[in-house]
């Protein structure tokens, strides 16, 4: 055989993103990475991926640290790699649309504190949701990825993908990712997409992004290296393989056979890899313990890998982690009315919870989030499919769905949120942008912060490793006659509970869910109540309760700063929000169950209320 032209493969190193999302729920710390970041600069990668929504939220929330500090500090150890993110369109680094004034001075920050390389991309492969995100990058002079969510079904074809790539090139992109975010890629048809997409557009640089989840990952990169990708997504060893991508090993030991030349350098990679296999137990909690090696069900349910032990969490705090294979199979069938949406931020959370709602609430869409409402009403984009019919007219109930790009819809967040912030907690710009994309959780930090050190609360990172490390132990000693209760450690649990919703997934707030089944059932017998402390001790045994037929926390307006929905004494109609239960990880309006009075709320807002306690005394 003739010997040909060297052929060459580029690696991007996810350890610092993806990998520890999926693998760690996020925890890494900064000090972490900077522990080993000289020798990843000098691996060879291609990209660093090192940022994202789901780090810029954990960073703030469970580290209680300044994320874009961390990029600065990796900014200034990384002279030779370019830095990625994740950048998720006019989400930006959130879960709603943001608008383009918020988008534009988030962008120019991230250029400006070091970003180099942007993956823009939308759940819905809606060009109109990358437009500003792609005309920012390039106005502050980063590299614009453009991206395919990969998915598949009966209306996505290598057609309307290749349409969807050049649309993105007409926006400007310098390369495009084809982010197969749940690992259901196989490698024919990623042979199909890659050579359908080189030959409408040549001269793209395409990379590919894949999950290790149902194992087809490390095949599917060989035949989309093969048709003509340049570069491709991996982690060290520790960090890969189960819901991660696969090894940088691997793939080179996999291109090196094929006569590819890699440009890393394996010396490094083993470096890096010994330096997170010391550092595991510290920061692996338990829990991922329990994950299958390889998972196939995922090409029937597609939940990207950060999203499956989320959901198993969720249900887990329902009481109803049973239920979990009737949630699996429910959610192709949600996906299939919803027009087939990838699932990925924030499609993926919005038809997680529905399905979970489906099965929960016993009928199907009798509980409806409103999410699912905004996005029929067509808020999120255009569904890839139209939404079945009948259910859009349940969903709608008369009210008109848009058909404009929603960020259009939105006024200038900038002005709004300086006002609201207090100055004395404000340090940076960057401070206000941070409160934009997660207004409460920023805030917390930021009073966080403000106190002087030996003042502040644990960080929650480090508490939610002692609980977990405590479960194990007892888990340990399961032997023994029945383990003691842990004592000090349930407050601690009560506090902690509602974050162990997000430990093991990447979902944050502002997806809201109407979860208006609420039993108004009479109380005869207060003490059975699971949450009865939770009533004034005082008070009588109220005749007749709203219950919560949903964990999570009680509140009484649907957003901070807001009034109330309902005052005490008021009379409600039937179906009139009375109030909202935060419950996996979404605000849940509750609303009342015929035409009543509401007497007195028997929880005070912020409180934890169980599934089926008491909430209101109405007659
Ligand atoms: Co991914």
């Amino acid at each position: 055989m003739a010997k040909t032209e060297k052929k060459t493969v580029r690696f991007v190193d996810t350890t610092l993103r993806d990998a520890h999302q999926s693998l760690w729920a996020t925890r890494m710390r900064t000090k972490d990475i900077l522990g080993i970041l000289e020798a990843v600069d000098d691996a060879g990668f291609y990209a660093i991926e090192c940022w994202g929504g789901a780090t810029f939220d954990v960073c703030m929330r469970f580290l209680r640290e300044d994320p874009w500090e961390r990029l600065r500090q990796i900014k200034a150890v990384c002279k030779k790699t370019p830095l990625q993110m994740l950048l998720r369109g006019q989400n930006c680094l959130g879960y709603k649309h943001y608008p383009d004034d918020v988008l534009d001075r988030c962008v120019a920050k991230m250029c400006e504190n070091g970003m180099d390389i942007f993956r823009c991309f939308d759940a819905l492969n809606d060009v109109r949701n990358l437009e500003a995100a792609i005309k920012a990058v390039k106005k502050y002079g980063g590299h614009a990825q453009g991206t395919i969510c990969y998915t598949f079904s009966p209306v996505h074809t290598v057609a309307n993908y290749v349409k969807f790539a050049k649309e993105q090139v007409q926006l400007g992109i310098d390369s495009l990712a084809i982010k197969d975010m749940a690992g259901i890629l196989t490698p024919s048809a990623a042979r199909e997409l890659v050579t359908g997409l080189k030959k409408a557009l040549p001269d793209l640089p395409i990379e590919v992004h894949s999950h290790m989840t149902s194992g087809m990952a490390p095949a599917m990169y060989m035949a989309a290296v093969e048709a003509g990708a340049g570069a491709i997504d991996c982690a060290v060893a520790t960090l890969s393989g189960f819901s991660s991508q696969p090894a940088h090993g691997t793939m080179h030991a996999i291109f090196e056979g094929l006569g590819y030349e890699t440009g890393i350098k394996t010396d490094r990679i083993t470096e890096i890899d010994n330096y997170f296999k010391a550092l595991k137990p510290e920061r692996a909690l338990q829990a991922n313990a329990d994950a299958e090696a390889v998972d196939v069900q995922v090409l029937l349910h597609h939940i990207p890998g950060g999203m499956i032990s989320n959901t198993r969490s969720q249900l887990a705090q329902q009481d109803a982690l049973d239920r979990l294979p009737e949630v699996l199979e429910e959610l192709p069938r949600v996906r299939k009315d919803m027009g087939y949406p990838p699932l990925v931020t924030p499609t993926s959370q919005i038809m997680g919870v529905q399905a979970v709602l489906n099965v929960l609430g016993g009928e199907r869409y009798g509980m409806v989030s409103n999410e699912t409402k905004q996005y029929v009403k067509g808020y999120y984009g255009r569904s890839p499919a139209p939404v079945d019919k009948a259910l859009e007219k349940k969903i709608l109930a008369g009210e008109k769905k848009i058909t404009c790009r929603p960020a259009d819809l939105l006024e200038p967040g900038l002005p709004q949120a300086a006002k609201e912030l207090d100055p004395k907690l404000i340090q940076t710009e960057e401070d206000i942008l941070s409160y934009c994309m997660f207004p409460a959780v920023a805030l917390d930090y930021f009073q966080w912060r403000a106190k002087p050190e030996g003042e502040r609360d644990p960080i929650p990172a480090d508490s939610e490793m002692t609980i977990a490390k405590a479960a194990a132990k007892a888990e340990e000693a399961k032997a023994a006659p029945a383990p003691a209760p842990l004592g000090a450690d349930d407050a601690k649990f009560a506090v902690i509970g509602k974050q162990f919703v997000a430990l093991f997934g990447s979902l944050g707030g502002n997806i809201k869910v109407d979860a208006s089944a609420l039993a108004a059932v009479p109380t005869t017998d207060a003490a059975a109540a699971p949450a009865a402390e939770a009533a004034p001790a005082a008070a009588a045994a109220p005749k007749k309760t709203l219950n919560a037929t949903l964990t999570g926390t009680f509140y009484r307006s649907d957003a901070p700063g807001k009034p109330n929905m309902v005052e005490e004494g008021a009379s409600v109609k039937a179906g009139d929000p009375v109030c909202v239960l935060e419950a996996m990880k979404l605000f849940n309006p509750v609303k009342a169950p015929e035409n009543c009075k509401i007497i007195r709320f028997l929880v005070q807002p912020g409180e934890n209320v169980s599934k089926g306690s008491p909430i209101a005394e109405i007659e």
